[in-house]
């Protein structure tokens, strides 16, 4: 929203697109819709006001009250089930608003049916801020690169990981170095999602699944966390001139693709190596040539970025 009112004059002059924000919706706030949009500075200095008892009480009567032209979704990631993200997303293509998504759930459990149904629609189903925040991973295919064929990609997707890893290199204990990522605003309360390797696996089936054209199950990716590697393992690997890092990888196979994320150490020469805190990266192998992107510490306003990107490309069809 911040950053939506920020670029409310480019949106204006460069693209044509006036926006206001017609809904809200989380459990804690229920359904909240205003077709004629909430005032920012209003939501801004009070917060969101209380629902209204007679407002709507599901997905489906919130999109028709608030009118909507395009849902954001970003409720928290479900990683079982991809739900209620992808009932979310369906409602909303179903009712005509274009459907963007930060949550990964839907594009590993649900990403054929909503791709299909934004076709049937003549909606877009976007979600580049699902990996890498707002670079340009997903949009690049086939846009930025046609008729390429994409054979594998290797990369760091896990930012709490490059920081306790780090840390832990600097001598502190395991827990002091997850405490430390929580402290810098990295990890979040419940660690698990990125120690275990669940938060990257999850990037790269969405990966795999969008970009590879392969149905990769979450349980296909084989997963080890960075937990299954000795504080004195990680300090002797940086003696040697190595690095341990949680690596994601996935390569074309004959029969599919093959994928997994683990901790692997890596020379200090390789490029992987050297990303430090939220920093990520990943490599392409295309069938023509690589290609290596990365990140530079991204904080909330690069997924913010990515959002508002996939709003541009819906409401200007570009
Ligand atoms: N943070 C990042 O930098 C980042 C980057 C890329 C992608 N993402 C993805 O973006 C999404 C949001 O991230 P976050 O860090 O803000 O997550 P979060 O802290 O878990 O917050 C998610 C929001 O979703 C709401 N919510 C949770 N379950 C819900 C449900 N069943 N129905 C309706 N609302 C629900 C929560 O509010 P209530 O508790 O009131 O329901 C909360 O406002 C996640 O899917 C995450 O994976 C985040």
């Amino acid at each position: 929203m911040r950053l939506l009112a920020t670029k409310r004059e480019i949106l204006r002059h460069d693209y044509s697109i006036e926006w206001r924000l017609t809904g809200l919706a989380s459990r804690r706030l229920g359904w909240l819709a205003e077709p004629e949009g909430f005032d920012p500075a209003v939501l801004a200095a009070s917060g969101p006001p209380p629902a209204h008892p007679d407002g709507p009480r599901n997905v489906r009567e919130w999109l028709a009250a608030a009118r909507a032209d395009v849902l954001f979704e970003a409720s928290s990631l479900n990683r079982s089930t991809g739900q209620p993200a992808t009932d979310h997303l369906r409602a909303a293509l179903e009712s005509g608003a274009h459907a963007i998504s930060a949550n990964k759930g839907p594009i590993v459990h649900a990403y054929r049916e909503l791709r299909d149904l934004a076709r049937e629609r003549d909606r877009r189903f976007l979600f580049e801020s699902t990996v890498m925040d707002g670079t340009p991973i997903f949009s690049l295919f086939p846009h930025a690169l046609p008729a390429v064929e994409l054979r594998g990609f290797r990369g760091i997707l896990n930012s709490t990981t490059n920081v306790v890893l780090r840390e832990v290199e600097r001598g502190l204990d395991f827990n002091a170095a997850v405490r430390k990522a929580q402290e810098i605003g990295v990890a979040e309360t419940d660690p698990t999602d990125d120690l275990d390797g669940w938060d990257p696996a999850v990037k790269i089936a969405a990966l795999a699944i969008v970009l590879m054209g392969e149905p990769l199950r979450l349980d296909e990716v084989e997963r080890v966390g960075i937990r299954s590697v000795s504080e004195e393992k990680i300090r002797a690997a940086v003696a040697e001139g190595m690095r341990y890092k949680l690596v994601c990888r996935a390569e074309r196979t004959p029969t599919g693709v093959s994928a997994s994320v683990r901790p692997e150490k890596l020379p200090f020469s390789d490029p992987l190596a050297q990303l430090e805190g939220t920093t990520s990266a990943i490599r392409f192998d295309l069938d023509v040539f690589g290609l290596s992107i990365i990140e530079h510490k991204p904080g909330v306003i690069a997924t913010a970025y990515g959002l508002l990107a996939d709003f541009l490309r819906a409401a200007a069809d570009i």
